[in-house]
């Protein structure tokens, strides 16, 4: 296509420098834009991908061509249970997005709401026990109250009465985001050759098919093997859904909502069969499974992003305590106020946690400003670069932590955390209340202060999401005024 790029090695392509990148592979994406231009060619293996971060050319692809490019790039290792948030064929998808889509409604999400307090409440209570100014790692803490807010909120399992079914779901899903060697060789053989697909997902699927039944039928393997956290999720998920159905346990949960548009008759039948406004079991099924994984480790780093920015901006801390202090206990108020959205816009702006899921491909072929794109093109967004930008974030230096900057209006496509378009995030309104309910709770009671190992500990590292790679160490200063 003529676009410039860094020179691609035999075989890998740009693999070995986009993968061992000193930050993470974002940050190398954003190196190649300062190189090349905003847009440009990379390769993974042999396959082609264009990366931009012109929000004009992005706003083509993203929104007004969008059905032009309803799909996302395909993991390596996808099988047909990711297929939804993944790459599905345009009327699959949005028949089911159009059914998920009000289980986030405003009003959906206040009937939610207790369960979220509930589950802060708890965490406040952990945070009582930590011996004031002594610093700790507050990462650990958010990961569960992340997990029970979706446990509870999602699936009504309530971490308390639950505890331990509760602790494995948590312990589960945090190897989910662990890849061990062998799982790792083969997400680097499905990059580097996709062709063979067939044959890594084959390897992947029958291992641990063969693992589970070893553990199965010689528990005594159980202290030698770890199962697949995937299949072991998918089959728990799938056996509360079936005692729900089966029991007419009726609950206030996001799974409820989804029930409610389920039909539970048709659960071996082909979408194409199902009526317009009902998902299959299956679907029902992959859609749950997905916020488990999607919703959790997401909003649990998006929080501890947040702790460390209050830890170290005190005069930007004390703004939004006054801010918050001055709404009592009237939350319509207190999730609509201004300088609490622009300080979380703020964070995850500095911090965006999930930039390669942002990510299309083409599915017709069409032009894209002066370019004939090919069925099957690959797009890349260089976050990044975007959220860095002093043209679309000045005249306040885009490096400095300024909420402010949010009171102007932007470019729409300037702020990506969660994605853009018909395609972005859908639990977007379910992870800003709860970290708003989150925020609001904690600085009405502590005054979050950084410690000796707040700035020498923070490092970034990549792990499908990017997440702090040694905790979050605060210490937590109880305020005298506080109102509850
Ligand atoms: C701070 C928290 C979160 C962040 C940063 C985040 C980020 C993202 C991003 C970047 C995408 C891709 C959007 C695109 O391609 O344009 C996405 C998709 C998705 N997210 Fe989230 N997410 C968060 C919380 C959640 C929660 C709480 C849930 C569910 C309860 C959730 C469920 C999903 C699902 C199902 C998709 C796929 C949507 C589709 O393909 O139609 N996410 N998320």
């Amino acid at each position: 296509m003529g676009l410039p790029g860094p020179t691609p090695r035999w075989f890998f392509g740009n693999f070995i420098e986009l993968f061992t990148h000193s930050r993470h592979s974002a940050a190398c994406l954003a190196d190649w834009t300062k190189e090349y231009g905003k847009i440009y060619g990379y390769f993974i293996g042999h396959t082609p991908i264009i990366c931009v971060s012109d929000p004009d050319l992005l706003q083509e692809i993203f929104i007004s061509k969008f059905s032009h490019f309803h799909s996302r790039r395909p993991l390596p290792l996808q099988q047909h249970d990711l297929r939804h948030l993944l790459a599905s064929t345009d009327d699959e998808w949005r028949r089911q997005r159009s059914i998920i889509q009000p289980t986030f409604s405003p009003h959906k999400l206040k009937e939610v709401r207790t369960i979220i307090d509930q589950c802060i409440t708890e965490l406040i209570e952990k945070l009582d026990q930590q011996k004031p100014n002594v610093e700790f790692d507050i990462s650990y803490l958010l990961k569960r109250t992340s997990m029970n807010i979706i446990l509870n909120g999602a699936f009504g399992i309530n971490p308390n009465t639950h505890e331990k079914l509760s602790e494995t779901f948590f312990q589960r899903c945090l190897q989910v985001f662990e890849l061990n060697i062998f799982q790792t060789t083969l997400t680097i053989c499905s990059m580097l050759l996709p062709e063979l697909n067939f044959l890594w997902i084959a390897c992947f699927k029958y291992t641990n098919i063969f693992r589970l039944w070893l553990c199965d039928h010689i528990p005594f393997m159980n202290r030698f093997i770890n199962t697949d956290p995937h299949t072991w999720l998918l089959y728990h998920v799938e056996s509360i859904i079936k005692q729900r159905c089966l029991h007419g346990i009726q609950r206030i949960d996001l799974l409820q909502s989804m029930i409610d548009v389920t039909d539970v008759f048709h659960n071996t039948s082909s979408p194409s069969k199902l009526s317009k406004y009902h998902l299959n079991l299956d679907e029902l099924l992959n859609n749950i499974y997905l916020f488990m994984i999607g919703g959790f480790e997401t909003t649990a780093t998006a929080l501890s992003y947040l702790a460390f920015i209050l830890a170290t901006h005190q005069n930007e801390q004390a703004r939004l305590q006054d801010e918050i202090d001055h709404v009592y206990d009237d939350y319509e108020q207190l999730i609509k106020l201004d300088y609490l959205d622009w300080f979380i816009r703020e964070t995850l702006r500095l911090y965006p946690i999930a930039p390669f899921i942002v990510n299309r491909q083409c599915n017709k072929k069409c032009r894209i400003g002066q370019f004939k794109i090919e069925e099957g093109t690959n797009f890349a967004v260089d976050m990044f670069s975007i959220h860095y930008d002093e043209n679309l974030y000045g005249p306040v230096s885009p490096l400095k932590f300024y909420p402010e900057r949010f009171q102007e209006k932007r470019h729409p496509l300037a702020w990506l955390p969660f994605g853009v378009g018909p395609r972005n995030c859908v639990g977007m309104r379910f992870a800003m209340l709860e970290i708003k309910l989150a925020l609001v709770r904690i600085l009405r009671r502590y005054t979050i202060l950084s410690g000796e190992r707040t700035l020498s500990q923070f490092a970034e590292h990549e792990r499908f999401v990017i997440a702090p790679k040694n905790g979050i160490w605060i210490r937590l200063q109880r305020r005298s005024s506080q109102i509850r």
